[in-house]
């Protein structure tokens, strides 16, 4: 039996999560202290963003070294001291692969450049018009050489060239070095950029909205040459074979609908359409929908559900503080692996990011520590000088959340510990105009994505859980509430797949 179907899976942002030493920047040592939070929130596994030696340049993802822990963090002994802490704590442990592109301060990119993706410029310009996603074009170029190499990220990220087979093998020893090391699986970073057309055609100006949020510059063509090849699942299915049966998820940022030839060879996908839908009934149902459609040839559903990471505004920023509730209650009902990144269990918002940004792509504002303790200038992240200053520790903190049983924290373990009771497939409900509704088993969950109070559409059933006390009342839910509860009626499924209750809706 594999351990992940259900998991609930704990993204920990190294820099940001605990540090042990008070140089004001979180390390792995430190992570090892703190994972009786993840353990008691019910987790089954967490999942590190990159620790490896990096210059920065994109915090962690550009990595100089693949096989090493960048001292800011700590050695491998103290990996691999993380790795059997966790694994006494029935923890599993996930680190992030970055397959796409290394640091340019990489050995390889001048002991190897034939690992990397060179043109020749077109005039005095780059090879074609194709842009980098944080901006500006998609190619630098070397001056030694006077050719031009590709990053699909910042020039300090030289994209590596998977169709040239000692860039597949160095990669699949990576992926073998962390394995021997104890290590469960790997979320994989950026896949969707893996390989590019091989002919460097120019991408057509964009005609239509992508369907996921991009920055301006980047939105203005249609990425149709510079990502998304047709042999990308090949080099997945190279990493799949080094991987043996150890978790692969995959970043895949594509609307639902194209992601289906990549998952063949992968546990699972991030749900994008979902994390990025705006906070209304209609709109979250056909986020559900699309992303629930995605599957591998034998139906299995691959979709890894997800609100927050660190690269995006976080949950409550996005969908509205007063949404905080029914958001967790959503994410963590639907059927699959589910994500959390840290400070979510608090209801961590945005802060200010840093005076000096040390993002330029502005994301800053989404990586800031922990909030353990309510004591605002450490928040318990740190004995230093936070490399980022705590947003709002005294509001919100682990400590105070612990005790209180109506915490949005309380709330995160009570949905995690009623997940093994969440079994059967999901089945959409017909309900309400702004509620959101769907059938697991003989549970329904109910979520009121609108502001007034709604009919509840398991009418009659017993609610086993609500996001606040009083959420349900006389068959009604509350106006931002959700609600899970046991139904006594069997659930009648239309044709369409879509189910209705005996009684309820309108
Ligand atoms: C992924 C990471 C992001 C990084 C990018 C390039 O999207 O989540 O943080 O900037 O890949 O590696
Ligand atoms: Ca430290």
């Amino acid at each position: 039996m594999n351990w992940w179907p259900d998991a609930v899976i704990y993204q920990a942002y190294p820099r940001s999560f605990m540090d042990y030493n008070g140089d004001g920047i979180g390390d792995l040592r430190g992570i090892e202290s703190r994972l009786d939070h993840i353990a008691e929130l019910g987790a089954a596994a967490l999942w590190m963003s990159p620790i490896h030696p990096s210059p920065l340049a994109d915090f962690g993802y550009d990595v100089a070294d693949y096989q090493a822990v960048d001292p800011a963090y700590g050695s491998l002994e103290d990996f691999d001291r993380l790795v059997a802490a966790a694994h006494a704590r029935g923890l599993r442990v996930l680190m992030d692969l970055v397959p796409c592109h290394t640091s340019i301060e990489h050995p390889w990119f001048t002991e190897h450049p034939e690992y990397y993706l060179w043109a020749d410029g077109r005039g005095d310009g780059p090879p074609n018009n194709w842009i980098a996603t944080f901006g500006g074009p998609a190619w630098t170029r070397d001056e030694r050489s006077g050719r031009w190499y590709l990053h699909s990220f910042y020039p300090e990220q030289p994209d590596l060239d998977w169709r040239n087979p000692a860039v597949v093998a160095a990669m699949q020893e990576v992926l073998r070095f962390w394995l021997d090391r104890g290590v469960d699986g790997f979320r994989l970073d950026a896949l969707d950029r893996l390989l590019k057309d091989a002919q460097l055609r120019d991408d057509p100006p964009a005609s239509a909205p992508f369907g996921l949020p991009l920055p301006a510059q980047y939105a203005q063509l249609e990425h149709l040459h510079s990502t998304n090849a047709a042999d990308i699942p090949d080099a997945i299915a190279a990493l799949r074979r080094a991987a043996g049966d150890a978790l692969l998820v995959g970043e895949i940022y594509l609307p639902a609908a194209q992601v289906a030839p990549y998952v063949a060879d992968l546990d699972a996908a991030f749900a994008f359409e979902l994390f990025h839908s705006d906070w209304n009934a209609k709109s979250l149902r056909a986020a559900i929908e699309a992303c629930s459609a995605v599957g591998d040839q034998n139906g299995a559903a691959k979709a890894a559900w997800v609100f927050s990471n660190h690269d995006f505004s976080r949950l409550p920023n996005r969908f509205g503080p007063e949404n905080v509730r029914a958001a967790a209650l959503l994410l963590l009902t639907l059927p699959g692996l589910a994500f959390i990144y840290q400070g979510d269990e608090i209801g961590q918002v945005d802060g200010p990011g840093s005076q000096r940004p040390y993002d330029r792509a502005g994301r800053d504002p989404f990586r800031h520590p922990m909030q353990w303790e309510p004591e605002p200038a450490r928040a318990g992240f740190t004995t230093g000088d936070p490399w980022l200053a705590p947003v709002d520790a005294a509001e919100r903190s682990v400590a105070v959340q612990r005790g209180d049983p109506r915490s949005v924290l309380s709330l995160y373990r009570e949905l995690i510990a009623l997940r093994p009771q969440l079994t059967g497939a999901l089945r959409m409900l017909e309900a309400a105009e702004g509620v959101v509704a769907y059938a697991r088993g003989n549970h329904v969950v109910a979520i009121n994505a609108s502001a007034q109070s709604r009919p509840l559409p398991a009418a009659g059933g017993q609610t086993v859980l609500e996001t606040a006390p009083g959420a349900t009342h006389g068959g009604r839910l509350r106006a931002h509430a959700g609600a899970i509860c046991r139904t006594t009626e069997p659930i009648v499924t239309s044709a369409a797949g879509s189910g209705r209750l005996g009684h309820g809706g309108r």
